[in-house]
């Protein structure tokens, strides 16, 4: 198996829904990613554990995705100098209002670079991922612009339903 360029990390298995966008992503970039589901309430000691082990083993950035407080992110932050990736999650109550506004105000000195709430953000946190690593690596910096050019393509050439 290859080592992971990228830690997702969500702070329940009930997040999968969302973060699989990121999962998604990854995959569809060749881009190598370990994913799983720790709380930084529930598992700190694990996630702490975890977050080391994928840094050591090579991991360039983490994306991390939680609902309600949303203080995994930070939590990931606190324990790394990598670039942390947060996705606010939809939440039952607040819509996932409560988790950007926990993420995007994360206190100064350990920033977490903040995306959309659920889907959109899960996607868009993963193609970030792909243009800091691209940075870097040409071949993926190519596949990276040709995703691009073709979801600019798909918009010229879409019609919409009943108009010719
Ligand atoms: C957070 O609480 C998780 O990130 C999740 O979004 C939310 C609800 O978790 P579950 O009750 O579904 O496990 O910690």
């Amino acid at each position: 198996m290859k080592k992971p360029l990228v830690g997702i990390v969500m702070g329940s298995t009930s997040d999968w829904e969302v973060m699989r966008h990121a999962a998604r992503h990854l995959k569809d970039f060749g881009v190598p990613f370990e994913a799983r589901a720790l709380s930084a309430h529930r598992t700190p000691d694990l996630l702490v554990e975890w977050v080391a082990s994928v840094e050591k083993r090579g991991a360039q950035c983490f994306i991390a995705g939680a609902g309600g407080a949303a203080h995994l992110a930070g939590v990931v932050a606190a324990k790394t100098a990598l670039p942390v990736l947060a996705v606010p999650i939809p939440s039952q109550h607040l819509q996932g209002l409560d988790s950007l506004l926990s993420m995007v105000q994360m206190p100064k000195g350990i920033p977490v670079a903040t995306f959309a709430i659920g889907d959109a953000g899960s996607a868009n946190a993963a193609l970030f991922a792909v243009a800091m690593l691209a940075l870097n690596d040409p071949a993926l910096a190519k596949k990276l612009q040709a995703f691009r050019a073709k979801q600019t393509a798909a918009v010229k050439t879409a019609r919409l339903p009943g108009l010719s």
